[in-house]
């Protein structure tokens, strides 16, 4: 069972289900760090999201309710139940980068990838999406790829040359 669909079915292979139940144990089946748990299931998920199936697991294997993983899942903006891409690029949408011109990161992403919020380009390899501030303030307007931060990015050319470690 190794294939991957976008819908989520499928995607809980056995080999996907071993290293889910590695993380859990890491944190000790411990559901007050439910947020820890899928924002480590979802980096190792192909287009980083938590599928249903996957939700459904984790709720069946640490005995919690579906709807609670949902709650949690809806709640954290970094947490997403949809396909997202192979890279995805999160812009600071708090107070110092919007002073700092974020609007300048967004356009020159809009510009190189054809893309806007909470949109991924047709080959399925970037994502776009807004972000509460992540602790890189002393180098806005900044942003995350696959959670490595990026600052000072106020030309498109700064975009460019990181988006281009990206390809
Ligand atoms: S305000 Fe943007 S990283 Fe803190």
């Amino acid at each position: 069972m190794n294939s991957t669909k976008p819908n989520g079915f499928g995607v809980l292979t056995s080999d996907l289900v071993l290293k889910i139940d590695e993380i859990i144990q890491t944190y000790e089946s411990n559901s007050t760090r439910l947020v820890g748990i899928l924002l480590d299931i979802q980096d190792i998920v192909p287009k980083q999201y938590i599928p249903r199936e996957v939700a459904s697991y984790v709720s069946e294997t640490m005995n919690i309710p579906l709807s609670k993983v949902y709650d949690v899942i809806s709640f954290y903006a970094a947490l997403s139940d949809v396909p997202r891409a192979d890279y995805v690029i999160q812009l600071c949408d708090s107070v110092v980068c919007k002073v700092t011109g974020n609007t300048i990161l967004r356009d020159a992403i809009t510009e190189l990838l054809g893309i806007k919020e909470q949109e991924a380009t047709a080959d399925g390899k970037y994502w776009l999406e807004y972000t509460p501030c992540f602790g890189a303030c002393d180098i806005s307007p900044a942003m995350r790829i696959n959670g490595k931060v990026f600052g000072h990015l106020t030309t498109q050319d700064s975009v460019k040359a990181a988006l281009d470690l990206y390809k």
